[in-house]
């Protein structure tokens, strides 16, 4: 078996290489500094051995694959991990939930329900977000959670996403009309199918990491969409 070749479909046996799975992964810097940030990654193989990032150059992440070049994408359901892992005070979750992974120099997420050890095999910086060509060294199960499938739960992944992306939309002078929007909507699901709840709770933590030019922004354009905040 060459290195790199793992039976993955044994682990993940529905993973399909057209579909962006959305992970929380987990690198290291050059000097041991950990970092764990939510990143979409993609299949680029048939048998699954080799995927793609896309990564902002302003990201941690972006930095720690160019100074040590291997990762763990931690598979987790859990919405709520992926706004902890957003905040900009990440490191008190950090310190707690980090453990050492199997193969690679890099740590893993403890409680994940899946895991995929990664090396960067190459790196293509001439754009911004930067492709990231990665071989998987090894996956393997964590702990397994069933449960029932729901909207709430989606979205706010689909809340963390977009809030992720007004910052770099306003200092990019983009339009922000579209993403308020999906946001106003994403609120209107959680408001409908889990109030009073720990996602409920979560979706409040994530709309105070704006800044208060972009939380006053968005609030105005919530009003006109019946939703108020506090
Ligand atoms: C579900 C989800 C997926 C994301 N995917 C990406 C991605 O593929 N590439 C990227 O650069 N940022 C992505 N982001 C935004 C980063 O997670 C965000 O900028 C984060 O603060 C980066 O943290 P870091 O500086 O510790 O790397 C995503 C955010 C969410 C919520």
């Amino acid at each position: 078996m060459s290195i790199g070749y793992v039976p993955i479909r044994d682990i993940l046996p529905n993973i399909s290489p057209n579909i962006v799975y959305e992970v929380i992964l987990t690198t290291k810097s050059r000097d041991g500094k950990v970092d764990a940030a939510p990143m979409g990654l993609r299949f680029i193989d048939n048998n699954l051995s080799r995927f793609l990032l896309r990564i902002y150059k302003e990201n941690k992440t972006y930095r720690n694959l160019i100074e040590r070049p291997a990762g763990v994408a931690n598979i987790t359901r859990d919405p709520t991990v992926f706004v902890k892992y957003l905040m900009k005070d990440k490191d008190k979750y950090l310190r707690e939930e980090i453990e050492d992974s199997e193969v690679v120099d890099a740590p893993r997420l403890r409680n994940a329900e899946a895991y995929i050890e990664f090396t960067v095999e190459s790196i293509y910086d001439e754009v911004d977000p930067v492709d990231f060509h990665c071989l998987v060294v090894k996956a393997y199960w964590g702990v397994r959670v069933i449960e029932p499938y729901s909207r709430a739960a989606y979205a706010l992944i689909e809340l963390a996403v977009n809030i992720s992306k007004v910052e770099p939309y306003l200092k990019q002078g983009l339009d922000l009309s579209e993403l308020f929007n999906a946001i106003a909507y994403s609120l209107k699901v959680i408001k409908k199918t889990a109030t009073g709840t720990v996602i409920d709770e979560y979706s409040k933590i994530l709309l105070s990491s704006l800044s208060e030019n972009s939380s006053s922004l968005l609030k105005q354009h919530l009003l006109r969409s019946g939703i108020h905040l506090e």
